[in-house]
C-alpha cells in the first residue's frame, strides 16, 4: 500500500498542474497595460465585496475583482442566481475602457459552502485522517464544477496551513500536523480544481497555522530555518505545481505582520520560488498593519501585494493608492508589476473569453457519494466494547446534532460561522441511520428522563462542538491579547464536551444502557471522561452533508 502510495505521490510531484503562465499571456498583458490608465490600473488591482461594489461600479471603476464573503450570497441563494449575478458583474467588466474580464473570487473551502444545495465535503482536519490523495484531487473536482455552476472560477482554497494548536479556531481548515502530509493532500485538491479549470488560491501566507497559543491572526514565534523547514514547504510544492494566486495571512512572523513582509512576499516567494501569478491580501487584511490607512496601504503594496481585498474601503483604497503613487511614494513599476501577474493569470485561465452558457451540475448524488467516501474514511473509531456492530438493535438516538446537519457541518457552511440549523441537502445521522435500515427512534435530550430502557437494546449520543469560525473559535486560555476581537468565549471548558453534551450524557448514564457517543468536532478534544462514560466512542470530525457510508459502517461493522 505504502509503495503504491509513494509512487502516486511521485507522480504528482513531477508533474505541473495550473494554468502556465505562457509567453503569450504575459505579452498579452503587457500590451494591455501599455493603453491603461493609473486609475484603471489601481482598478485590476482592487477588489470589493459583492454586497458593497454593484455591476456598474466595476464598469465605472474597472474593478479587477470581487468576492463574496463567507455567507454572502444573491437572493434566492439558488445556483442559477448566483450565476446570473456573477455574470451581469463579468458582462460590465468587459464593457469598462480596458476590457479587462473580471475575476470572481469565493470560499468553497469544504464545497461550494456558501450556495444552498451543494455538496459539502469534511472539512481539512478528516480530509487529513482519510488521508487519500486520489478522492481528494477528485473532490476538487467536484468542487470545481460545483463553481462552474454558479459561474466562478476562482476559489480561496486551500489551506496549506500546518496546524500546530488545537486552541486555534481554524484548526479544522488544516489537513494536520504533519508537513509532508499537508503539501500532498492540499496540492491534490488544487490539482483537482485547476485541472477541472478554476484557479485554487493556497492560502495563508506563511505561517498562519503555527500561531503562539493558537491565536488565529496571532504571532508565529519561529526563526528562518524552522520557518523554512515547516510552513514554507506547501508553497514550494504550490509554486512549482502551478498555484498563481496565493493569499497572503492575517497572522505575524515574530511579531511582524506578513501584509507588511517585503522579505517573505518578494524576496522569497516571488525572487527565490519565482512565484509568478498573484498575491492577495486577507479581508481587511492590510488593516492589521500599524500607522494610518495611508502608511497600511503603503506599506502592503511595497512588500509585494498584488490584488487588494478591501472588501468594504476599496474607493478609499484606489484614491489613497492613487495618491501615493502620484507622490512618487509607490514607483509605477511597482503598480505595472502588479497588474501584469493579475491580467496575465486572466488571460493564462480564459476569462477573456468565458462561457456561461455551459451546464454544469450541482449538489448531484455522484458528487455526493465521494464526500460519502471521504466522509467515511475520516472516521476515528476510539472505542468499541460490544457496541458494534448495530444491526438488529433497537437504537434510542439522543443529541444535538442526531437530526441538525448544522454541527456536523461546521464552521463555512451557508454563513461565515457555519448554522446550528438543518443545511439543505445534508443528512442527518437519524435520516442515514434509517435508510440503512436500523432500528432507531429518536428521543429528545429534555425527554430521556421519560423513557423506558427495556425498550432499547443501545443509545447513540450525537454530540460536538457549536459551528465557528477563524477568531471566534479560539480557545483562550489566560489572557487574551486582541480586545477588539469576540472569540466566543470558549475557555478551558470548551477543550471537552458542551454543557448541554454533558448533560445528554448524564441523563443517558441513568439508562444502564450501552452508549455510542459520536463527537463532531474541528479538533481533537479532552474526552477522557467521556470515554470512560461511552462503550463506544467514534470522532467523525467535521464530515458534511453525507453520512451515509458511516451509519453502514457502524450498522453493519464488519
Ligand atoms: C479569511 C480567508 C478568506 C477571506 C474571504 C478571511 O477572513 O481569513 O480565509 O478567504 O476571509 O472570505
Ligand atoms: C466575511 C468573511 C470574512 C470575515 C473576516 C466576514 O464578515 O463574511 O468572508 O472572512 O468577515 O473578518
Amino acid at each position: 500500500m505504502k509503495a503504491v502510495v509513494i509512487s502516486f505521490i511521485s507522480l504528482l510531484v513531477g508533474q505541473a498542474f495550473g494554468f502556465e503562465l505562457s509567453e503569450s499571456s504575459l505579452k498579452r498583458a503587457k500590451e494591455i497595460i501599455k493603453k491603461m490608465t493609473l486609475q484603471e490600473k489601481i482598478g485590476q488591482m482592487t477588489q470589493a465585496e459583492r454586497q458593497h461594489a454593484t455591476p456598474a461600479d466595476v464598469k465605472k471603476y474597472a474593478l479587477g475583482s470581487i468576492l463574496s464573503g463567507g455567507g454572502s450570497n444573491p437572493t434566492p441563494n439558488t445556483p442559477e442566481a448566483w450565476k446570473k449575478m456573477v455574470k451581469e458583474y463579468y458582462d460590465y467588466s468587459l464593457e469598462s475602457k480596458s476590457g479587462v474580464p473580471l475575476i470572481y473570487g469565493v470560499d468553497a473551502v469544504h464545497g461550494h459552502n456558501n450556495v444552498l444545495g451543494a455538496t459539502i465535503f469534511p472539512h481539512n482536519i478528516g480530509l487529513g485522517v482519510a488521508n487519500d490523495l486520489e478522492l481528494t484531487k477528485k473532490m476538487g473536482e467536484i468542487v470545481a464544477e460545483e463553481l462552474k455552476a454558479t459561474g466562478i472560477y476562482w476559489n480561496f482554497a486551500p489551506t496549506t496551513a500546518i496546524a500546530g494548536d488545537q486552541r486555534w479556531g481554524r484548526f479544522y481548515e488544516s489537513f494536520g500536523r504533519d508537513v509532508e502530509m499537508v503539501t500532498e493532500l492540499s496540492m491534490a485538491y488544487m490539482q483537482g480544481l485547476q485541472q477541472a479549470g478554476v484557479l485554487a488560491t493556497p492560502k495563508h501566507y506563511l505561517g498562519d497555522g503555527g500561531t503562539a497559543f493558537g491565536h488565529d491572526r496571532g504571532d508565529t514565534r519561529l526563526n528562518e530555518e524552522e520557518i523554512r523547514a515547516i510552513h514554507l514547504k506547501p508553497y514550494i510544492a504550490a509554486v512549482k505545481k502551478g498555484a498563481q494566486s496565493i493569499m497572503i495571512s492575517f497572522s505575524s512572523i515574530n511579531g511582524e505582520k506578513m501584509h507588511g513582509q517585503h522579505y517573505w512576499i518578494t524576496k522569497v516567494l516571488k525572487g527565490e520560488l519565482n512565484f509568478q501569478g498573484f498575491t492577495v491580501s486577507d479581508w481587511n487584511g492590510i488593516e492589521e498593519l500599524e500607522g494610518t490607512y495611508r502608511d497600511q496601504v503603503k506599506k502592503s503594496v511595497l512588500a509585494g501585494i498584488d490584488l487588494f481585498m478591501v472588501p468594504e474601503r476599496w474607493k478609499e483604497f484606489m484614491t489613497t493608492l492613487k495618491e501615493l503613487v502620484l507622490s512618487g511614494e509607490v514607483p509605477m513599476a511597482r503598480i505595472d508589476d502588479a497588474v501584469t501577474r493579475i491580467i496575465a493569470v486572466k488571460d493564462a485561465m480564459g476569462l477573456f473569453n468565458l462561457d456561461f452558457s455551459t451546464e454544469h451540475s450541482f449538489g448531484v448524488s455522484a458528487h455526493r457519494a465521494v464526500a460519502d467516501k471521504l466522509a467515511e474514511k475520516s472516521l476515528k473509531i476510539v472505542k468499541n466494547e460490544n457496541v458494534l456492530p448495530l444491526k438488529n438493535k433497537r437504537i434510542l438516538l439522543t443529541g444535538k446534532a442526531a437530526m441538525n446537519t448544522g454541527y456536523q457541518c461546521g464552521g463555512w457552511t451557508i454563513e461565515w460561522q457555519g448554522v446550528e440549523e438543518n443545511v439543505p441537502g445534508a443528512t442527518s445521522i437519524y435520516e442515514a441511520l434509517k435508510k440503512n435500515g436500523a432500528q432507531v427512534t429518536f428521543i429528545n435530550a429534555e425527554a430521556l428522563p421519560l423513557i423506558n430502557p427495556s425498550d432499547f437494546d443501545v443509545a447513540i449520543a450525537a454530540m460536538g462542538e457549536k459551528p465557528y469560525t477563524e477568531m471566534m473559535g479560539d480557545i483562550v486560555m489566560g489572557e487574551y491579547p486582541y480586545p477588539d476581537r469576540t472569540p466566543y468565549g470558549y475557555t478551558l471548558d470548551y477543550y471537552s464536551l458542551h454543557p448541554e453534551d454533558k448533560m445528554v450524557m448524564k441523563e443517558l448514564k441513568k439508562t444502564n444502557l450501552p452508549i455510542l457517543s459520536m463527537v463532531f468536532s474541528g479538533r481533537p478534544l479532552e474526552m477522557t471522561e467521556l470515554k470512560n462514560d461511552s462503550d463506544a466512542l467514534i470522532l467523525p470530525w467535521l464530515p458534511g452533508s453525507e453520512l451515509n457510508l458511516i451509519a453502514k459502517k457502524i450498522i453493519q461493522f464488519n
